[in-house]
């Protein structure tokens, strides 16, 4: 699934580094994404836009790390945050505010604050009160908030029930029927500026149509709200693009974009995306080596050292990641669980594999680049893993091996 990995004589490599490399350089276990496959990633996007004015806004939350979102960040990105805290790192990463579009059911008054002050593009508002709120702070800083109202079509998006998020009850968005009434309410208010609408249906999305469909819905209300004076400068379709993780045949961006650009041909709203698995997701993996190989009376497990605290997709929807042997060897396959060392059953990470393996020997673990290390833990207390950037031959470390101590830190003995 990612591009720019490939086997030189029997050797998983990525661009022009060798993975058994990188684990002599960085240890184990250790997120390695590929600079390339961000940027043809991106591209793509770009590409199947162009001729539109549209801006990307990728979703901060699917991988974090400051490296990944300056490589972003220097080819134009806008960014979709979700917290104070994504938006300190956006800054950080030299992303630019003004292209910053601030989604989220529950945001406070300080993460308000701080994002009027650095002057952010966007608020996707998700409620009636959070309107009010916003209102309110943005009068004592004698800021002007831009505001779009985050709608709910009620679309099946066809995914993952935990992953969906554009049905009747969900919790997110304001519901279709009241966003009219919404948007009446925030012309009064002096200190919002109504600048656009926004939704999102769901993620991991393999069918274009529900896309469509909202994207129809959307523009139909945008039309009434016009004929009620409220004209829009945005359109914010979200994000949600699916990836190949096993055997799925996500569309391409051109394909998954060809109708939803349908319908909104001719017009002039700009039109803006939260991608985040699309750019991220299939360029990186989890690196990982096997401590024991454990042979059980009906199972054979391979005990690596990544466990659930680093990728907990598999554990938390039973999601399905490509492991592969980083150097092929000339053993008998056999079938293996695939799991980690902390103390709980799901603690996996694949189940029921074929691997030609021994101990000692490296695993990667594939499509690891969204949503692996921004969800990991120190459960167990396991320092979290490192992350490098590979460009070309060369390689970044953007994010040490935490250390024991640091996990800690913070902490006090009672005396
Ligand atoms: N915009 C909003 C408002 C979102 O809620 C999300 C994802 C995105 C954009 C980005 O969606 P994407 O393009 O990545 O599909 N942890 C889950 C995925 C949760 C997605 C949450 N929202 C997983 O590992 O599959």
């Amino acid at each position: 699934p990612t591009p720019t990995l490939h086997a030189e004589n029997g050797v998983l490599t990525l661009e022009s580094l060798s993975l058994p490399q990188i684990a002599e350089q960085y240890g184990t276990p250790t997120y390695v994404y590929s600079r390339a496959a961000l940027t043809s990633a991106f591209d793509a996007w770009k590409q199947a836009l162009s001729g539109r004015k549209a801006l990307v806004c990728y979703a901060v939350k699917a991988n974090s790390n400051l490296g990944v979102l300056s490589v972003f960040a220097q080819l134009g990105a806008g960014f979709d945050i979700v917290s104070g805290g994504e938006l300190a790192r956006v800054l950080a990463a030299g992303g630019r505010a003004d292209r910053v579009v601030f989604s989220g059911v529950g945001k406070t008054r300080s993460e308000m604050r701080q994002a009027l002050l650095a002057g952010i593009r966007c608020f996707n508002v998700e409620s009636a009160t959070e309107l009010e709120r916003l209102d309110a702070v943005a009068a004592e800083l004698g800021k002007t908030a831009p505001i779009a109202l985050r709608v709910n079509p009620n679309v099946d998006p066809k995914t993952h029930p935990y992953i969906s998020t554009g049905l009747k009850d969900n919790k997110f968005g304001v519901a279709f029927a009241d966003a009219q009434s919404l948007y009446r309410r925030a012309a009064t208010l002096p200190n919002l500026h109504i600048a656009g609408i926004a939704c999102h249906i769901g993620s991991q999305l393999l069918d274009p149509a529900p896309v469509a469909e909202a994207a129809q819905k959307v523009a139909d209300l945008v039309d009434r709200l016009a004929a009620d004076g409220i004209v829009l400068e945005h359109i914010d379709l979200g994000g949600g693009l699916g990836i190949r993780y096993r055997d799925e045949a996500p569309p391409s961006v051109a394909q998954y974009l060809a109708p939803l650009l349908k319908v909104f041909e001719g017009r002039k709203e700009e039109l803006c995306f939260e991608p985040g698995r699309s750019l991220v997701g299939n360029a990186g993996l989890l690196l990982t080596r096997i401590e024991y190989l454990k042979p059980g009376e009906t199972k054979n497990f391979a005990i690596v050292d990544a466990a659930m605290n680093d990728l907990a997709r598999p554990a938390l929807y039973d999601a399905w990641h490509e492991v592969v042997e980083v150097v092929e060897r000339d053993v008998a396959t056999q079938t293996y669980d695939i799991v980690g060392p902390i103390c709980e059953s799901g603690d996996f990470l694949a189940r029921g594999r074929e691997l030609a393996a021994a101990e000692g020997d490296l695993l990667a673990i594939l499509s690891a680049g969204a949503y692996g290390m921004t969800m990991s833990s120190n459960y167990n207390t396991r320092p979290r893993a490192a992350e490098v950037i590979v460009d070309g031959k060369q390689s970044h470390l953007v994010r040490e091996r935490e250390s024991v101590s640091a996990l800690f830190a913070d902490e006090k003995p009672l005396s």
